[in-house]
């Protein structure tokens, strides 16, 4: 009888499926919801009227679907800010049942404030924290529940950049039982890491919310990429009633497979627990293992191997899509930097998006993640164009002294366990000089560019920068001790004179390269890099011949919304990828510092006037239509020997080394080029004259989405003329119609200068291009179907399923 009774639960446990689906239970929260623009208030009751607002499925950003204008400010990308609401009304799932039920939000910008029924849960400050309330209490069984959510972002130059405004990312609905795995309570680090051998080191916060003692089980493996059990190991751990408590595991694994951003091998985690023999709750994290050690001498070690990181910095929009971000974006983009020899990003100047930090994990790159760009005091926000006018001081220094800890330990606590993070940045440009900190140093005239106006005695003192320096670390390195703590400086003689570098564990260095070597010499300890640096090869010099140097961040990947200059400009255009995700010739000059495969790109521009002064870096871009007669200047950016350049089937002649340039006098027709190694022909490429545009051509990242997540298409689309050439200057307006189930979720043309309404239909090409984002609604046959006026129509079929 008794054989037969554990039979029976033994089945009933394999019937209900793996443990995490009888315990645990998270879901995405984020359709069902109603949206109201501007403030209601009372809309927190459960009686409030919604049913007028619009509804609408998360993540969403209400300033990128309103009008570009001049009466809001350029830091934030002329675009608004104000007050939304959401609502969303909800039955509690059957098997939430004596459970403990959270939401979580990824973020909401800002200052949100959460109800459920009537009760209020919580306030955040932070556009950028997650952050999470427990329901439970409130929550009825029978329901509906109501959950409402506010977000307050009336001060719309609070910014150096563009925001967005609502709940932008995603929300998740957790349910656990009382006694659980705390939130981010799992903590993986790997202090021994060799080829033959690594250690794992498990932390485990757990919490015991039921009104009796329990002993726990707490049970660690490592499961590899084929989800074998590779390491395990367990500790009993006693809780009270109503009390946390923790379990230490180490796991010991024999011939890892190493995390790198050359082979970004992962593992899972898998944390359970069990209570008298049943289990209670699962955790899995994605996790690495891989060392890292910075060193003053010898620069970066990844496992041991010396490693350049030749890294970008982002923000978090995606042009048209602002900062409701689908991660397919996000891959697109990550693929794309990783062919230009990117191998590290930089969060600037916040924690981004959950599913951001899992890309970088699985595509490998090493990231420098970042907590702020000001602490207690406000930097300049630039209402009208940058660098001009009266700018606004609003901004995070306003909730720092409250929130600041809470903010950079939870960004810590959300991310530590991810392989790609290898540094904590507490902070950009804190001691930007006289923006606000100030320093007598200032008079001295040393770095002019920047210590224009000299001290000024009205503006807080840089002495106090060390003090919070040294707070800032000291809470990070309570959450995580195994990665160093960075942040990235401006005003590096200024900060020298301060407690502030020695503070932390490795000095970031934005665009000062003419100091390391001074710097290197004066402070043998500092461990030096570039934080933020610009395009110029120079700058690249100064890392890839300095072996203490290890990196540069370089200003920026991706073009990005705000920090624009005068109207009509939404954007800021310093990227090596424009808003649309496509290279622009800097990427290809980019690719040839930092890769070595044979690659070869023709940039042609207007020939200078004789005696012009050289410009920092070579111009032009990928097009053979100029001007009858004129001279144009074509450089090879190429990391072959030698380039052959050759028009109309005549030679130019061959010429060695990376930057190959020619002067031609214009004849339409094909220019073409050839890379060659040991002198053989390695790379070829070749620009032809574009004709009238006469058609468009269609190219879809992927044709199958998946109706369940909403899947997103990337249609790239191109104006060519009759022989399939592209058309580098064809504006057409391009319209778009669409059948089936999905939706247009924005068009990008990647024109700083355009303000056309994202969602509409219709939109003007940029340099004969445009991006679509279509996303599944639902399942079955999706139709794309584009005209211009004049061009022959194209049509792409997509499949949700
Ligand atoms: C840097 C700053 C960045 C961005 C950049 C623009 O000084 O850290 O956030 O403003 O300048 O060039």
């Amino acid at each position: 009888m008794k054989t037969n009774l554990l039979l029976l639960l033994a089945l009933a446990c394999l019937l209900a499926g793996p443990h995490a689906q009888a315990q645990r239970q998270q879901q995405l929260f984020n359709s069902g919801w109603k949206f109201h623009r501007g403030d209601a208030p009372g809309a927190e009751k459960p009686t409030a009227d919604d049913r007028a607002w619009r509804a609408l499925t998360l993540p969403h950003d209400w300033s990128i679907e309103e009008p570009f204008s001049e009466q809001w400010a350029s830091a934030t990308g002329y675009l608004p800010g104000g007050v939304g609401w959401y609502r969303k009304a909800f039955v509690v799932p059957a098997g939430y049942r004596g459970k403990q039920v959270f939401i979580y939000f990824d973020g909401v910008y800002k200052n949100s404030e959460v109800w459920l029924n009537g009760h209020f849960l919580g306030k955040r400050p932070s556009g950028f924290a997650s952050f999470q309330y427990e329901l439970t209490p409130y929550l009825s069984a029978k329901g509906p529940n109501v959950l409402a959510v506010k977000a307050d972002h009336r001060e719309v130059a609070d910014s150096r950049w563009y925001t967005g405004s609502g709940i932008y990312r995603n929300v998740y609905l957790l349910a656990t039982a009382p006694v659980h795995v705390q939130q981010w309570g799992v903590g993986f680090t790997t202090p021994q890491v060799s080829a033959r051998a690594a250690t794992g080191q498990v932390a485990v916060a757990l919490t015991n919310g039921a009104a009796t003692a329990a002993a726990v089980t707490v049970a660690g493996a490592l499961l590899d990429a084929k989800g074998q059990v590779v390491a395990t190991a367990q500790q009993v751990v006693q809780l009270k009633a109503k009390a946390n408590g923790a379990a230490r595991l180490t796991l010991l694994l024999k011939n890892p497979a190493l995390w790198s951003a050359a082979q970004p091998n992962l593992y899972r985690l898998r944390v359970r627990l069990a209570v008298a023999g049943q289990p209670v709750d699962e955790v899995t994290e994605e996790v690495g293992v891989r060392s890292i050690r910075f060193d003053a001498n010898q620069g970066f070690f990844l496992n041991e191997q010396p490693t350049k990181l030749r890294g970008v910095c982002i923000h978090d929009d995606a042009g048209a899509l602002g900062v409701a971000v689908p991660p397919e974006v996000w891959e697109r983009r990550l693929r794309a930097l990783k062919a230009v020899g990117c191998n590290a990003l930089r969060m600037s100047h916040n924690p981004h998006a959950d599913y951001l930090y899992r890309l970088c994990d699985e595509l490998g790159f090493l990231v420098m993640d970042e907590a702020f760009d000001e602490w207690e005091r406000g930097k300049n926000k630039w209402v009208a164009g940058w660098n001009v006018g009266t700018p606004s001081q609003a901004g995070a220094h306003e909730y720092f002294k409250e929130w600041g800890d809470r903010d950079l330990r939870d960004m810590v606590l959300r991310n530590r366990n991810r392989p790609s993070i290898i540094m904590w940045s507490i902070g950009n440009e804190i001691d930007y000089p006289n923006d606000p900190y100030t320093h007598e140093v200032l008079n001295t005239g040393r770095n002019p560019q920047i210590y224009g106006k000299g001290y000024l005695p009205g503006h807080p003192p840089a002495a106090e920068m060390g003090p919070l320096a040294k707070r800032l670390v000291a809470v990070v390195k309570q959450a995580d001790g195994s990665r160093p703590v960075t942040a990235a400086l401006a005003g590096v003689v200024m900060s020298n004179l301060t407690d502030y570098p020695a503070a932390l564990d490795l000095v970031g260095y934005n665009y000062q390269e003419f100091r390391y070597p001074a710097d290197h010499k004066e402070y043998p300890q500092r461990i030096i890099y570039g934080s933020e640096n610009g395009m110029a090869p120079a700058a690249w010099a100064a890392v890839d011949s300095n072996a203490y140097v290890s990196a540069q961040y370089l200003w920026t990947g991706i073009d990005y919304l705000g920090e624009a200059g005068k109207w009509p400009q939404r954007a800021n255009g310093a990227g090596l990828l424009d808003l649309a995700g496509f290279p622009k010739p800097e990427y290809y000059f980019r690719q040839s510092l930092w890769t070595s495969a044979p690659m070869l790109y023709l940039a042609a521009a207007e020939a200078p006037a004789a005696g012009a002064p050289a410009g920092r870096r070579p111009r032009g871009t990928a097009t053979w239509n100029w001007p009858a007669a004129s001279q144009v200047r074509v450089t090879a950016y190429t990391t072959n020997e030698a380039t052959e350049l050759l028009l109309n089937g005549q030679s130019l002649g061959r010429q060695t080394g990376p930057l190959p340039t020619w002067t031609v006098p214009f004849a339409a027709g094909e220019l073409r080029a050839r890379g060659y190694r040991n002198n053989q022909v390695v790379s070829e490429v070749v620009l032809k004259t574009a004709g009238a545009p006469t058609a468009l051509q269609l190219k879809a990242d992927r044709t199958s989405l998946s109706a369940s997540a909403l899947g997103l298409a990337q249609i790239e689309v191109q104006v060519v003329d009759q022989a399939g050439n592209p058309v580098p200057d064809a504006a057409p307006e391009i319209t778009v119609a669409l059948t089936g189930p999905a939706r247009l979720l924005g068009i990008e043309s990647g024109d700083l200068a355009s303000h056309e309404p994202y969602a509409a239909p219709r939109h003007r090409a940029h340099r004969g291009r445009l991006l679509l984002y279509v996303q599944a609604t639902g399942a079955g046959a999706v139709g794309v179907a584009l005209a211009a006026p004049g061009l022959a129509g194209q049509a792409v079929a997509l499949r949700a399923e």
